[in-house]
């Protein structure tokens, strides 16, 4: 039935679907129009996992500021995740660091039955077929702790080089690693734990939201993290990183400015700038920042990502300048995947993994917002407005 109050409105402008009102009408649709495209300001869920504030540029995780969390406090992933699970499950957690340890020593266990999944060419597209088959049925600590283990093992399977067996005694960052034949001292780890703390929620993102739609049905973690690594593989989303470091060697030695444009002028977006909730810079741009600074000056190789960091900040405010040109109406700034570049190929990781060693920092709040969209017992089904063709 057509109610008045849901009719379009009478009016010249275009919809979503590109149609204006009377060709909508004449395909029978009837229903109001969505009410933001991409659901941008809808709020779908309370959560106490962290916030979001994309006008002053904040990020609190479990009721911290991510910079404090990242930098001056020493619980490391281990110990934010267990806050996290603590506050999405509202159960206490075990030793996380000792479960986690156990958990990388059983997904090893079974990389024998995965050789296949292992040796897809895209990182994210293996990890996603290791998770699904390696993990099926498990529990969230197991896939928590599955994660870097797939990675590292699928890059050196790749690389033909020979399995590296994780180490139950170190820590998660540590052995990630170690696992993949990189170098481990305490700076190192210190600069990956910053990474995954800072990154290891961040409100209703689409991969956060994507395993809370699948949880919302009943089904098993191991789905709910499918949904979520499908999510953040895509450019958009997680994708962003290693094409930030392609733009950066590709502007190493001219004007980033005619290569951006160049890049605009092809229709396509610069990585690395932009974002749905922030108008200003995405404060985690900084925590990495510092990060980097604090690695460069407790591991050597100083110059080097002295001279790496100026050359971003060089893109990055000309990537700015120009976008404030031909956006005037929309602040973009630097996210969080432009400096998460920098600072994933100082420690080493070879760029085609940074999405899945996003995915594994990440892993702990997809598991947390899983826990607390069970706990609400309520199905996530929003309505679409039908645009097309009426039987006669
Ligand atoms: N480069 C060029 N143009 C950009 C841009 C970018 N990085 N980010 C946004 N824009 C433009 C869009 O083209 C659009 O212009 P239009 O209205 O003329 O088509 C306008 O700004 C608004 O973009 P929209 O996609 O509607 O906003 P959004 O809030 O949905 O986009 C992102 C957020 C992250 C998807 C977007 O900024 C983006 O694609 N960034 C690059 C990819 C990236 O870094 N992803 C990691 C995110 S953490």
């Amino acid at each position: 039935m057509i109610v008045e109050s849901t009719l379009i409105k009478a009016s010249a402008s275009l919809t979503l679907s590109g149609m204006n009102t009377s060709e909508l009408q004449a395909t029978g649709a009837s229903l109001a129009p969505a009410k933001a495209a991409g659901l941008e300001g809808v709020v779908v869920a309370d959560t106490r996992l962290s916030q979001v504030d994309g006008e002053r540029g904040e990020l609190v995780i479990a009721g911290v500021r991510a910079e404090v969390l990242a930098l001056e406090q020493a619980q490391g992933f281990e110990g934010v995740a267990a806050r996290l699970l603590e506050l999405g499950s509202g159960t206490r957690q075990p030793d996380l660091r000792a479960a986690l340890g156990q958990a990388r020593l059983a997904a090893f266990a079974v990389l024998g039955e995965l050789n296949h999944a292992l040796k897809l060419p895209d990182a994210m597209d293996a990890l996603l077929a290791c998770v699904t088959q390696g993990s099926a049925g498990g529990s969230a600590l197991s896939v928590l702790g599955a994660l870097p283990v797939y990675v590292a093992a699928g890059a050196r399977r790749r690389a033909g080089l020979p399995l590296i067996v994780p180490n139950p005694s170190l820590s998660h960052a540590e052995d990630f690693l170690a696992m993949l034949g990189l170098a481990h001292s305490a700076a190192r780890v210190r600069a990956l734990e910053a990474y995954w703390v800072t990154v290891s929620d961040h409100g209703l993102n689409a991969s956060t939201f994507a395993a809370r739609v699948v949880a919302s049905t009943g089904s098993d973690v191991v789905s709910c993290i499918a949904a979520a690594l499908g999510a953040l593989k895509g450019p958009l989303h997680g994708g962003a990183p290693g094409p930030v470091l392609d733009m950066l060697d590709a502007t190493q030695h001219d004007d980033p400015r005619a290569w951006l444009e160049a890049e605009l002028g092809a229709g396509r977006r610069i990585m690395g700038i932009g974002h749905r909730i922030y108008r200003v810079r995405d404060p985690r741009a900084l925590v990495f920042e510092r990060a980097l600074v604090r690695l460069a000056e407790e591991d050597g190789e100083s110059a080097l990502i002295a001279a790496r960091l100026a050359h971003a900040k060089r893109v990055e405010h000309a990537a700015v300048a120009l976008l404030s040109e031909r956006h005037p109406e929309r602040p973009l700034h630097a996210n969080v995947e432009f400096y998460t570049a920098l600072l994933l190929e100082a420690l080493a990781i070879p760029r085609a993994l940074f999405t899945a060693a996003f995915a594994v920092g990440r892993c702990a709040g997809w598991l947390a917002h899983i826990d607390e969209q069970r706990r609400t017992g309520k199905l996530i089904r929003p309505a679409s407005r039908y645009v097309g063709a009426l039987p006669a």
